[in-house]
């Protein structure tokens, strides 16, 4: 981990309440899918936990929502003045091996993490199924980086503003790892595209959409998971919480688990 001062270089809206944050500086640490940040926000004691989006050897991309008043104090960023962050924490996602057929699973800003994750899957030749869903059209972030990498994710809203109307798990029920490809001819959704036999799975968005997801798919699958942070980096257990295999520091054994170590609460 390392604390470091960058330069904002970009700290725009994207979509509703939700801006593109673009820190640049020299010779940042690698950053690995899933891992996040801890940003300093002026008059707060606490830093604010942030997936990273997506990262180079000089710059870091993180997209966030203005929920309260840390949020909304970062939208205020101007450009070119400086962010102090501690860098990069957690455990990421796990890639597989070799090369396999994934299922990437998102809801909301959840979108943010799977992006570098989905960079990095392309990188090691896996091929990729990438479902996404948000409450309403206003709110749908990353399409077009997405498919800059090649990738066409698919578009649920929850009230069907745009691409098909309800949520993920309307989606994955064609996935056959669930048996229950029937339901897909009788909503008439396509089972092309390599999810259709995904071997593995990768989720990120809200506790309950998880939840379903991790219920219904039978492949290998992995979530992150959102907790309160204190330190971020493991030092002061304020994250704990209980899996399948004892205590477990989500700032630091996590954010990400096997879905078989996560206890749904
Ligand atoms: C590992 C990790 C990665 C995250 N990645 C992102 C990201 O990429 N983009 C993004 O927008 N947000 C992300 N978050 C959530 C983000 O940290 C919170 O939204 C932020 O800290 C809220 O700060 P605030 O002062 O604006 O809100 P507060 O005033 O502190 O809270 C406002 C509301 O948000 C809820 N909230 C605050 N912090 C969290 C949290 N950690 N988990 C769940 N709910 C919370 C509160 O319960 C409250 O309802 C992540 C959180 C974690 C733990
Ligand atoms: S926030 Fe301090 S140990 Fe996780």
């Amino acid at each position: 981990m390392e604390r470091r001062v960058l330069t904002v270089a970009e700290n725009r809206i994207v979509a509703a309440r939700t801006h593109r944050l673009v820190l640049e500086g020299g010779g940042l640490p690698t950053v690995a899918p899933g891992q996040f940040v801890q940003l300093e926000v002026e008059g707060f004691y606490l830093r604010r936990p942030i997936s990273v989006c997506d990262c180079s050897e000089d710059s870091i991309t993180l997209i966030y929502k203005e929920v309260g008043e840390g949020t909304r104090s970062l939208a205020s960023l101007a450009e070119g003045s400086c962010a102090d962050l501690l860098l990069p924490l957690g455990t990421g996602y796990r890639l597989p091996l070799k090369p396999e057929s994934v299922l990437l699973v998102g809801g909301g800003l959840g979108a943010a993490p799977l992006h570098l994750l989905c960079k990095a899957l392309k990188e090691a030749g896996c091929s990729m199924r990438v479902v996404l869903g948000f409450n309403t059209a206003a709110d749908i972030v990353l399409r077009d980086e997405y498919k800059a990498l090649g990738v066409e994710p698919e578009i649920v809203t929850l009230d069907g503003s745009e691409g098909a109307k309800g949520l993920v798990t309307d989606l994955l029920s064609c996935c056959p790892s669930m048996d229950s490809s029937s339901a897909c001819k009788q909503e008439g959704l396509s089972q092309e595209g390599s999810g259709a036999k995904a071997e593995r799975f990768y989720t990120c968005g809200p506790l309950p959409m998880m939840r379903a997801v991790c219920g219904m798919l039978t492949i290998p699958g992995q979530a992150s998971l959102e907790e309160r942070m204190g330190c971020g980096a493991g030092f002061c257990y304020g994250c704990t919480i209980h899996t399948a295999s004892g205590p477990a520091r989500v700032c630091a054994d996590g954010p990400v688990f096997d879905k078989e170590d996560i206890i749904w609460q």
